[in-house]
């Protein structure tokens, strides 16, 4: 019997209608290193062990491995549907056919509904599920607010039918979110965004809490086990940095529960993935416990290194010059025309 922490005293964060979610979850990519019969595996002992956000996408190809041991977990009484917050992603092939995507993730995963649903990146940009990192698609396109704000209507129509609860975004930066928040009617409730001691992007993490959106940081550990294309000589390890270790030393924890309390104390939502009982019980474990002080977090935030890990190259389009094109490092503002746009929310 797995241990099992009160999901009660897990701390939580508040979305922007007042509704309170777990300040922690658990990630299910699976890093094309485990299959979704080790995932779905750990998200049973996952939530039996007390967490209740789940961090799913069509992507990751396991959703519907996920959606029976839900049906598991329903069954055997251990939880209820409502405890749960379940999130899911569109994936880039289907920005045209978001209901469609919304509800085979359903399907997969068993539900009448999803508590929140992202646009994964946003560009309609695909590639193969466990492609090569040099691997573009010559139909690739730079991101276009017409396009983006064309799937957020899909979104909004899910929110609409009563197919999901919230949306969000994910992947997004500061002048992509200035361009579009202005034309949602539903605003995203939540932003997915690669967030880690070594990445800790802390003008948008600012900028999506100052407009009411509640991040969830991805990559919480600088994701070890992830895939070859998503790995570069110049990486920096988080769990090697020098701050992390030191701090880790001395509250006698592995490094990653430092980047674990840090996060929590910092105010993201992390979603550390593993299918290693005693991990995602320590990770849920030592949000609730031996808190680092004021000394410790100002120590992390000087440590930032702005090392991004997940670079996104493969969804790069003919004529791009690098990877930092997909995330308007040049700061300038994002135009467009958006008068079709805008004629939708009148
Ligand atoms: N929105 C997006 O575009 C996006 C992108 C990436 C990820 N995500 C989401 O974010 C989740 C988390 O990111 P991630 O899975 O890439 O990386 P991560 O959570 O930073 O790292 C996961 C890895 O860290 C190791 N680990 C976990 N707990 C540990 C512990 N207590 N002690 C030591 N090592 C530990 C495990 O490595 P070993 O398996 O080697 O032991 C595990 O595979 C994903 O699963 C996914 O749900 C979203």
């Amino acid at each position: 019997m797995s241990e099992r922490i009160d999901p009660g005293r897990v701390p939580k964060r508040t979305l922007y209608t007042g509704e309170e979610i777990p300040a922690i979850g658990l990630g299910t990519f699976g890093s094309d290193k485990y299959n979704g019969e080790q995932v779905s595996k750990a998200v049973y002992g996952a939530i039996k062990s007390g967490y209740r956000l789940i961090d799913c996408a069509s992507v990751y190809q396991n959703e519907d491995q996920i959606g029976e041991v839900l049906k598991k977990l329903f069954e055997e009484k251990a939880v209820t549907r409502k405890e749960l917050f379940i999130t899911s992603k569109v994936w880039n092939d289907c920005h045209r056919q978001v209901v469609k995507s919304c509800k085979k993730s359903l399907a997969d995963l068993g539900l009448d509904m999803l508590d929140l649903y992202f646009v994964h990146w946003p560009f309609p940009n695909y590639h193969a599920p466990g492609c090569d990192g040099d691997a573009r698609n010559p139909d690739s396109k730079p991101f276009s607010i017409e396009e983006f704000m064309d799937t957020w209507r899909q979104c909004e129509q899910l929110v609409d039918m009563g197919l999901v609860r919230y949306i969000g975004m994910s992947n997004m930066t500061i002048p992509k979110l200035k361009a579009v928040l202005p034309l949602c009617r539903i605003r995203p409730a939540a932003l997915e965004l690669e967030c880690h001691p070594g990445f800790q992007q802390q003008e948008l993490f600012d900028y999506a809490l100052e407009q009411g959106i509640c991040p969830i940081g991805y990559c919480p550990l600088g994701s070890p086990s992830r895939p070859e294309r998503d790995r570069t000589p110049e990486d920096i390890a988080d769990t090697q940095m020098k701050e992390i270790v030191e701090i880790a030393k001395a509250h006698q924890v592995h490094p990653a529960l430092v980047c674990l309390k840090w996060a929590v104390q910092r105010g993201q939502i992390p979603i550390p993935f593993s299918v290693k009982e005693p991990q995602y019980v320590s990770n849920l474990k030592c949000i609730m416990e031996d808190p680092l002080t004021e000394e410790e977090m100002k120590r992390i935030a000087g440590a930032d290194k702005g090392c991004r890990l997940v670079k996104g190259q493969v969804f790069l389009w003919p004529g791009a010059s690098g990877w930092e094109d997909l995330w308007d490092v040049d700061g300038k503002q994002i135009t467009g025309s958006v008068g079709e746009c805008l004629k939708a929310i009148d």
